[in-house]
């Protein structure tokens, strides 16, 4: 009950403050065209490990690649979509992300899908450049209890990847409730967008996987598994819980 006090108080307050700072900028005429590409406010976070590192499941040219450019294309668009916005820029990217359809229309389509992309590419980033394995204490208890212990996750995680039509996501969340949850997403929309966090997930665009596997998703989903880091998604649960998670 604490959980969900302590969650609903927070996002209570992520929308009241979003729609109190986006009332001043509905105001304002459209800025003008930026000369040069902006650089900020939002920024490429560092891989925080070599681009070998995941070459269990994911090659190193594929983790450069998408790092540093399919990555710094959603920063780049972001950053360009909110230039001129001073409330957009800001805004802490998880709460621009869940509250990007109060923007103005204009901007919508570009907050989400730039803004989920750089949420969601955070992430992963973040959950991988380990050695796999299975997860342990609290986390694992969490799985257990909500998704049937951590074979039925495997099985359950990768059908639902599999089952992403074109390009999206595949997500263990944390609901509202402080439950763990399997869902899938679209192109690069978030559960941030659903009111929920991202604990996990697979990028299952071809741009993570077709050097080494071209159409073999299935063997991707697979093998993706050997280079989580569960110690850093533990701490992303405990995070989860304590309502302090961000992307
Ligand atoms: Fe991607």
């Amino acid at each position: 009950m604490a959980f969900i006090q302590r969650r609903g108080l927070m996002l209570g307050a992520v929308g009241l403050g979003f729609t109190g700072l986006m009332r001043p900028a509905f105001a304002q005429a459209p800025a003008a065209a930026p000369t040069a590409a902006p650089t900020g406010p939002f920024t490429l976070p560092p891989l925080g490990y070599a681009f070998d590192k995941n070459e269990a499941a994911i090659d190193a040219r594929t983790m450069e690649l998408h790092h540093r450019f399919h990555h710094q294309a959603y920063v780049t668009g972001l950053n360009a979509a909110v230039a001129g916005q001073d409330a957009l820029a800001r805004m802490p990217l998880d709460e621009l992300v869940t509250n990007y359809a109060q923007a103005p229309e204009a901007l919508r389509t570009r907050l989400r899908n730039f803004g989920g992309g750089h949420a969601n590419h955070s992430m992963f980033w973040e959950i991988m450049g380990g050695a796999g394995g299975e997860p342990s204490g609290p986390l694992k208890a969490a799985i257990d209890r909500d998704l049937g212990g951590f074979g039925e996750l495997k099985n359950r995680f990768n059908a639902a990847a599999m089952g992403v039509f074109g390009s999206g996501w595949s997500f263990v969340t944390v609901t509202r409730e402080g439950r763990l949850a399997i869902t899938t997403k679209p192109n690069q929309d978030s559960p941030l967008m659903d009111g929920q966090r991202a604990l996990m997930g697979n990028d299952v665009w071809e741009h993570a996987y077709y050097l080494r596997y071209q159409n073999r998703r299935v063997e991707y989903v697979g093998k993706w598994w050997d280079v989580l880091d569960w110690a850093r998604i533990s701490a992303r649960f405990d995070a989860a819980m304590a309502g302090t998670l961000k992307v």
